[in-house]
């Protein structure tokens, strides 16, 4: 038997095989062995699966629990200071991410329609408005811009903030407190500050909501007498990081993604019709949600190892969206593949309920981005552009862009 692959520091993050493309550690080991015994931080030995078969395989078998990751929060192993967890962790009110069937179930039954394509289909309309009013702002600007700041953040925080009832002038507290939330580096105290900080403000809205319920999904949720407070609150929490953080920086890397690929820039340019399947090619290439963790409740057999019950288990979906037994040449952006299949929303019952809303987006926000500004650019070499290494969602903390004409189209 292999000896387990030390990593004395955690999962390897570093992009050193470009900004787009796994940290070069993790290509190696998906090659190697695809589902590998690893050495965490805190000295204890788990699992890192990086294969394509065996992760989608693992996120489909509720053997492997979800109580050992709070979804895009992270906490486990990789936070200073996490005590070691020998059992599945205690659960935190509304935060269903991070449980399994049949409290899972409960909660997201009560959001399921709320998500719907059709539902979202409906509301596209009005986030295509939202979309060109954002870019009226940034097109009166003088280049130089911020992407991140001017359109990628606002853009799906105004959605959300409409959705959910929350009301968008809080924005500097909440996401400020989501990205402190999001940092690797932070101890647990601060980021323990920033979800008290982040759910005190929630649990007085939904308090409000349920006291004089509004036109929104709260307040609909806030509606059903079968749910708590402290539930609500967790809800709300998982919502709104969710749907604001994940296609901010699915639109302000995608744009990076994009000007540093020029042909395939040219192609989406030239026909709006492939917009769909770019943006599914850029969820796959991308897989901004990489790390998820999972706890084997019993013995598993995965990808011919046994994984013994008890042990942590860490998948890479960036890893498995980029294998070459699934994908032909994966490590090409190529915007005209279909790339359906691809496991960047997850996979199984806890596979993302915002995908549907993060498709308009990205298919409203890629497409009036592209056509009002004709040649927009990088306004540094490519190379200056800040990468979130240090984040648990990844993408680039600023996107400085410029343009010549902005078109009032
Ligand atoms: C779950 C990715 C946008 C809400 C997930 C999961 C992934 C993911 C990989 C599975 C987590 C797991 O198995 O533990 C993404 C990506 C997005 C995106 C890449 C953008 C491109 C959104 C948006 C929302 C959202 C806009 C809006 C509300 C959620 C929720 C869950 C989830 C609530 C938990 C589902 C459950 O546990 O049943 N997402 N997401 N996501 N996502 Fe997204």
């Amino acid at each position: 038997m292999p000896q387990p692959v030390p990593v004395p520091h955690g999962l390897p993050v570093d992009r050193d095989a470009g900004p787009f493309d796994p940290p070069s550690a993790i290509t190696r080991l998906r090659g190697a062995r695809p589902v590998s015994p690893m050495l965490f931080p805190d000295g204890h030995e788990g699992w890192l699966v990086t294969g394509y078969a065996a992760v989608r395989q693992l996120m489909a078998d509720t053997r492997f629990s979800s109580r050992q990751d709070l979804g895009v929060v992270h906490v486990p192993y990789e936070t200073p200071g996490m005590p070691v967890a020998t059992e599945p962790s205690p659960q935190v009110p509304g935060l269903f991410i991070s449980m399994d069937p049949p409290d899972h179930t409960r909660l997201r039954r009560m959001l399921t329609g709320a998500f719907t394509v059709k539902r979202m289909k409906q509301l596209e309309e009005h986030v295509v408005e939202v979309v060109e009013r954002q870019l009226d702002e940034m097109a009166r600007l003088t280049p130089p811009v911020d992407l991140v700041k001017e359109f990628a953040l606002p853009v799906p925080s105004l959605v959300i903030c409409e959705l959910l009832g929350v009301p968008y002038a809080d924005r500097a507290g909440f996401q400020g407190d989501s990205a402190t939330f999001l940092e690797r580096d932070v101890t647990l105290e601060e980021k323990m500050a920033a979800y008290g900080s982040l759910t005190s403000y929630l649990a007085e809205l939904v308090t409000r909501k349920r006291a004089a319920p509004d036109d929104d999904l709260l307040s609909d949720v806030a509606r059903n007498a079968d749910v708590t407070v402290e539930e609500l609150t967790g809800i709300a929490f998982l919502l709104l990081l969710a749907g604001h953080e994940t296609t901010a920086n699915m639109l302000a890397l995608g744009t990076f993604a994009l000007l540093e690929h020029p042909g395939q820039l040219a192609a989406v340019r030239a026909d709006e019709a492939l917009l769909p399947d770019a943006v599914e090619e850029l969820v796959r290439y991308l897989s901004i949600a990489d790390v998820f963790y999972r706890y084997a409740t019993e013995d598993v057999e995965l990808g011919g190892e046994t994984i013994t019950a008890g042990s942590t288990v860490v998948v890479s979906l960036l890893a498995a969206n980029r294998d070459p037994e699934r994908f032909e040449d994966p490590d090409r952006l190529d915007v005209r593949r279909k790339a359906r299949g691809h496991l960047a929303f997850g996979h199984g019952v806890h596979q993302c309920l915002g995908q549907q809303l993060a498709r308009v987006e990205m298919r409203a926000g890629f497409e009036a981005l592209l056509r009002r500004f004709p040649d927009l650019a990088l306004a540094v070499p490519a190379g200056e552009v800040r990468l979130k290494s240090d984040m648990n969602i990844y993408g680039v903390h600023e996107l400085p862009v410029t343009w010549s004409d902005a078109r009032e189209v």
